[in-house]
């Protein structure tokens, strides 16, 4: 760099970061911290940091894909929007009311399609910067299980397509009531679209014991009370390579998926309340799919 730390203004704390091209055409990313005693004092130690330029570029390049990957899933629904909408106007007195019926119908699966996938964009950004809120509250888990399973009885499925078993007590748990709701509909949904048979569904007290913490450490952390839900499927499962990749996003298995983040904002829901999931194979062969919540507290007592 060609700038003096030792006789440069007083009150300069470093140098940005800037890339250097190094002889031989690799190139690094060099920045300096000036450390002063006092603020405007004589400079003591430059502190200078040397990066590779790999971790940026995959960055960027990651940045990129997601961006050509939502734009590509906006397309699809948009381009039907258009097809529709573009005969319907040019041609509304040629077809009758049944085909201008089923025309529009598609028009409004397709806009919930955007809508939806919106949505998820919004939630992944909220996850990814870490800005998701948890707004706690009393939750009943069990009944929440009920009521889903409940919609799905009434949308059509046969009832004994769901087995709910509950293993009371529970602890009295405190989550963000909207957020366990999103965690059960997907669990739940992905078990009915893209498994099998019957899908079991596990409500247990639990206690996680976290390995002993050093002195001083919050007593409860030790053996933490949770609840833990499992769902589990008869189907095909995940194959056993696939599963690291089930959470990650737009990972999905077959041609029958959805936009593959479902799982992904799951797992971001489960950890902002400082709980985790896993994937597994159930008994019965299909996907097993675990997550555990802490009780969590009140927020007047957080
Ligand atoms: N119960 C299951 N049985 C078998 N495969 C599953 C099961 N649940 C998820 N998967 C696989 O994991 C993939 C990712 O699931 P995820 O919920 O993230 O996305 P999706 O269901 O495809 O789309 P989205 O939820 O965004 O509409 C699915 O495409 C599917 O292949
Ligand atoms: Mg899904």
């Amino acid at each position: 760099m060609l700038t003096d730390p030792y006789g440069g203004l007083a009150t300069r704390g470093g140098q940005p970061e800037r890339n250097l091209l190094l002889p031989g055409g690799r190139e690094v990313l060099v920045a300096a911290r000036y450390v002063r005693q006092r603020p405007t004092g004589p400079v003591q130690r430059v502190v200078v940091t040397l990066r590779g330029t790999e971790a940026r570029r995959r960055n960027e390049r990651s940045h990129a894909e997601l961006i050509a990957t939502v734009a590509h899933e906006l397309r699809s629904p948009l381009t039907s929007v258009k097809g529709f909408t573009a005969t319907l106007l040019a041609k509304w007195e040629r077809f009758t009311d049944d085909q201008k019926r089923l025309m529009l119908e598609t028009v409004d699966a397709d806009a919930n399609r955007v809508t939806r996938l919106i949505a998820e964009l919004l939630d992944i950004s909220r996850i990814d910067s870490g800005r998701l809120e948890v707004r706690r509250q009393p939750v009943d888990i069990a009944a929440a299980v009920r009521r889903h399973v409940r919609a799905h009885t009434t949308a059509g499925h046969r009832p004994d397509l769901f087995l709910i078993k509950v293993v009371e007590p529970l602890p009295d748990l405190w989550a963000d009531p909207d957020k366990v709701d999103q965690v059960l509909g997907n669990l739940l949904e992905n078990a009915v679209r893209h498994g099998e048979g019957t899908v079991t569904i596990e409500v247990t007290p639990t206690i996680v014991t976290v390995t002993p913490q050093p002195a001083g450490a919050p007593v409860e952390s030790v053996g933490q009370p949770r609840t833990a839900v499992t769902v589990s499927d008869e189907g095909a499962g995940i194959p056993e390579e696939s599963m690291g990749r089930v959470f990650t996003r737009f990972w999905r298995g077959s041609k029958r998926g959805g936009t593959g983040l479902g799982l992904y904002i799951v797992k971001g829901i489960v950890e902002a309340h400082g709980g985790s999931i896993t994937v597994g194979r159930s008994s019965a062969g299909g996907a097993e799919f675990r997550f555990t919540l802490p009780v969590g507290a009140p927020a007047y007592l957080a």
